[in-house]
């Protein structure tokens, strides 16, 4: 069953920033666009690169280590070498606590 769990305030993630956090034994990376908050994996799926150190451009991330992109609202796979979707988890704002669905 899944459920919303906190992760961090809204205080500590401010517009530009990202976070990794750990829930559930999950690396995920946690990223704040102007003020919209998304949550993916925090490992790519082409070779298990760290995706939250990667450059991130919009919502578009891409992988430091051999280059991949994925756009981080969907998780889906923009450029290769990756060829499978990031999980990517929903995410909301209550009370000014983040919360992701896991
Ligand atoms: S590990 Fe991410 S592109 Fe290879």
């Amino acid at each position: 069953m899944s459920e919303f769990i906190t992760v961090a305030t809204t205080d500590e993630l401010k517009p530009g920033e990202r976070m990794i956090v750990e829930v559930n034994d999950h690396y995920i990376a946690l990223f704040n666009v102007d003020n919209r908050y998304y949550a993916i994996e925090d490992r790519c799926t082409h070779d298990d690169g760290p995706l939250a150190e990667g450059e991130l451009t919009g919502t578009v991330i891409e992988c430091p280590r051999h280059g991949a992109q994925f756009d981080i609202t969907t998780g889906r796979v923009l450029r290769f070498p990756a060829i499978t979707p990031v999980p990517r988890y929903d995410v909301r704002v209550e009370n000014g606590e983040i919360q992701i669905k896991i």
